[in-house]
């Protein structure tokens, strides 16, 4: 399985630039040995130059797959021999599965982001009426998956509001999404079911800001952020406060890997494992955990 190489280890790994904070080697380090799966996954520093030889490097050194993070999302798909409809939906790639040298890139940021928010917060999306702040690299990921689910509608808005116009019109076709200013969100949110952020308003090192007027918030509301760092972001404290649901973003992280492992390794991963190797490495207390599902 793992190539060229002769070898049955799966050799796995995560390109990025930085990569010494990727969570990801922990998270599959332990999705391995928890499934007996003998094997290694690696984080590989990768400078923006040195992206097609490492892409090469896949094939030669017999990695069964990697996982690609900030700033190569975009930049590798053109070393790639194939791309599956997630990238092309997505306009990006995160994993990368290596067939006897043939190299795919799927995108399972979009999916990994559904399946958590379905397993988490919201079971149907069937009908559901979704707002969605931001229109960056992010959002594009997550609108094409959400609009699988059938959704009523989804509304795109944006500091900068051509960016959401644009977004909405390149989905037409798949679904009824629309674009807005962020300032016009008032109008907005009252008829809305779910409101994700996928701006990074409220992240490290800046956790006290917040992405919309939290006036706005009402009962019944699902409020979901991408954010992991930290955990519970201002927005979601404030959306608890306002008897809203809470979703956070570790979920994201935690589907999207599981994706990637699943392509990798064809077993389904132990997600479980993976979210409890998470919470232990952010610290965070028994009492706390059922608070961040
Ligand atoms: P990503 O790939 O993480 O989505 P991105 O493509 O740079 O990153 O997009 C960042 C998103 O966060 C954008 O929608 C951005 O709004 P603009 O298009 O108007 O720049 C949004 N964003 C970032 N900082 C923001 C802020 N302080 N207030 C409002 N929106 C912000």
């Amino acid at each position: 399985m793992a190539g060229k190489t002769g070898s049955t280890d799966l050799l796995l790994g995560v390109m990025g630039d930085p990569i010494a904070q990727s969570k990801s080697p922990l998270m599959h380090t332990a999705a391995l040995k928890a499934l007996g799966l003998p094997g290694a996954y690696v984080p590989l520093h990768i400078a923006p130059g040195q992206l097609g030889e490492a892409v090469q490097a896949i094939r030669v050194l017999g990695f069964r797959g990697v996982n690609v993070t900030i700033p190569h999302k975009i930049a590798v798909m053109e070393y790639l021999d194939r791309l599956d409809e997630s990238a092309l939906a997505g306009g990006a790639v995160n994993t990368i599965v290596n067939d006897n040298g043939v190299l795919t890139g799927y995108n399972t940021d979009g999916i990994g982001y559904v399946r958590s928010l379905k397993a988490e917060a919201v079971p149907d999306l069937t009908g559901a009426r979704i707002l969605v702040l931001g229109a960056g690299g992010a959002a594009r990921g997550i609108i094409s998956a959400l609009l699988q689910e059938q959704p009523a509608a989804v509304v795109v808005a944006n500091r900068t509001a051509g960016k959401a116009h644009e977004l909405a019109a390149s989905w037409q076709s798949a679904g009824t999404v629309s674009g807005v200013a962020m300032e016009d969100i008032a109008g907005i949110i009252p008829a809305a079911d779910i409101v994700i952020n996928t701006t990074s308003v409220g992240m490290y090192p800046y956790p006290d800001e917040l992405p919309l007027d939290p006036g706005l918030l009402h009962k019944g509301l699902v409020v979901s952020d991408l954010i992991y760092n930290p955990l519970r972001t201002r927005l979601l404290e404030q959306a608890l406060n306002t008897g809203c649901t809470i979703h956070g973003g570790l979920g994201m992280f935690i589907y999207q890997g599981a994706y990637a492992f699943e392509y990798w390794t064809g077993q389904a991963a132990p997600v479980e494992i993976m979210r409890q190797t998470m919470l232990d490495a952010f610290g965070v207390s028994e009492a706390d955990m059922e608070l961040l599902k």
